[in-house]
């Protein structure tokens, strides 16, 4: 656990995010022994409130999204951990206030962690407050995706953190690279000497990121309205993880090293080819409380991008997300190039040679071959190799995604977190799809998208093995 004493401020403290993963993150965290000794945990928004009435908030979030029920000890210490600072863009005495009592309470000079869970709009004035009412002295900052919304806000966002604080305080969350099975990407790649020979061009056909998902948009119309499945997702989520499959061995797995070599990946990224993009939007979803009767926000995406470099060159990586799709899922598919020699006859629809990450924690690992069907003929079939972390491991301590970044970030650890420089090149790759997006198409909810998208993929084929 950190050592130092905490103040935490959770700005956006009664949003969809707060409620759903931070607060019940926290307690989790807490309950784990994974919060420093001493500790205070501010709630902050728009509305005035009580710390009472944050109080019953933050239990209600726990009890109906929390691993661990709001009861008992736990809970009741948590609890009297938690406080509530309302802040306007024209009033932040409330949080102040909030902040002096709980460091008064503590004594000495704790540390502050501010979590930015507040729309984009809001980074800016929010930074601005920080920066103005000092509270942004001795402070660390937690800034929530999507990180600008193209290559100008980006830097200019960037610009406005560094007038304030050190890189070294700034930590841009993307919960991606806190999920257990992300993170063990780095693990099957560089701790073993089985898999990287043949991680590259000459032995890998092509690289799926496949992030189906069930929900629609929840409610969240005026976010999603105003991002869009591909910067919600894709130039977040989908690229970061891409990232980790296509980096070369960094020299160590510290922040900065780790880092510069994701950056190199996508420094090495062509920018996007709109006409490689399939953008979709379900039907139904203009009739949602919120949207726009005409809107052309996309809520799937798929596209087809590349890595220019020696180890990939050549080889395409197919990334698809959207909503209210047929299964919720989050898959790496490795394609493997076939022998050269075909001795076997062969069911041509028989899968085979492909390596299967499945990252919706607690994931999965499956090698997908061919095998001799036993009997007098030499007859080939599927064949599965599975690794279950529950097989391996105790799985007891496994934190969700924000709860191992929410540590690492109090920890000051930065090596999970996005950096300005790939950020900021993740938004030079996507202009061109940002300038010149092509029309959405109409699928049908509970589909897998557009017909196009088994086009855009072709010769290939989309590829999503059941759960073992
Ligand atoms: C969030 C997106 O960052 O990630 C959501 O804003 C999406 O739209 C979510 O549903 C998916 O992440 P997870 O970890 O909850 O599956």
């Amino acid at each position: 656990a950190p050592g130092d004493d905490h103040v935490i401020v959770l700005f956006g403290a009664t949003g969809d995010l707060a409620r759903r993963e931070l607060i019940p993150g926290l307690f989790h965290l807490a309950k784990a022994g994974l919060l420093p000794p001493r500790y205070r945990i501010i709630g902050s928004a728009r509305s005035t409130r009580t710390d009472d009435e944050f109080r019953q908030l933050a239990k209600d979030a726990v009890a109906e999204f929390g691993l661990a029920e709001p009861t008992g000890e736990a809970w009741d210490e948590f609890a009297s951990s938690l406080s509530y600072g309302a802040a306007t863009p024209t009033d932040s005495q409330p949080l102040l206030d909030a902040v002096a009592a709980a460091e008064k309470a503590l004594g000495g000079h704790p540390r502050r962690l501010f979590h930015l869970a507040v729309p984009p709009a809001a980074f800016t004035p929010t930074i601005g407050m920080l920066a103005d009412t000092g509270l942004a002295r001795n402070a660390r900052i937690i800034v929530e995706k999507p990180f600008g919304t193209d290559l100008a806000s980006a830097r200019a966002l960037n610009d406005t953190i560094h007038a304030t604080f050190d890189e070294s305080q700034v930590f841009r969350i993307d919960h991606f690279l806190g999920k257990e099975s992300v993170d063990n990407i780095l693990a099957l790649r560089f701790a073993n000497g089985l898999f990287e020979p043949i991680w590259n061009r000459d032995h890998i056909s092509h690289v799926q990121i496949d992030v189906p998902e069930t929900i629609g948009i929840e409610g969240r119309a005026a976010f999603f309205e105003q991002t869009g499945a591909f910067r919600d997702m894709i130039v977040t989520h989908l690229f970061q993880v891409l990232g980790f499959v296509a980096m070369e061995p960094p020299t160590s797995l510290a922040a900065n090293q780790l880092r510069d070599e994701t950056t190199k990946v996508f420094e090495a990224m062509p920018p996007l080819d709109p006409t490689r993009v399939v953008r979709g939007q379900y039907r139904g979803y203009r009739d949602e409380p919120g949207v726009d009767a005409g809107s052309q926000t996309e809520t799937f995406i798929a596209a087809r991008v590349e890595v220019d470099n020696w180890r990939w060159s050549g080889v395409p990586f197919y990334l698809r997300t959207g909503k209210s799709l047929g299964q919720k899922r989050q898959a790496i598919t490795l394609g493997f190039t076939e022998p050269p020699l075909r001795m076997f006859a062969l069911d041509a629809a028989t899968p085979n040679n492909q390596l299967v990450i499945d990252f919706d924690d607690p994931g999965w690992i499956a090698a997908h071959f061919l095998a001799k069907e036993p009997g007098a003929t030499m007859r080939l079939g599927g064949a599965t190799m599975t690794f279950r972390y529950a097989d391996s491991f105790c799985t007891r301590h496994a934190l969700a995604g924000y709860e191992r970044l929410i540590l690492d970030a109090m920890l000051g650890d930065q090596s999970l977190f996005t950096r300005a420089d790939g950020i900021e090149r993740l938004w030079e790759v996507s202009a061109p799809l940002l300038d010149d997006p092509p029309p959405v198409e109409p699928y049908s909810p509970g589909s897998w998208g557009p017909d196009s998208t088994d086009r855009l993929i072709s010769p290939h084929h989309w590829y999503l093995p059941d759960n073992p």
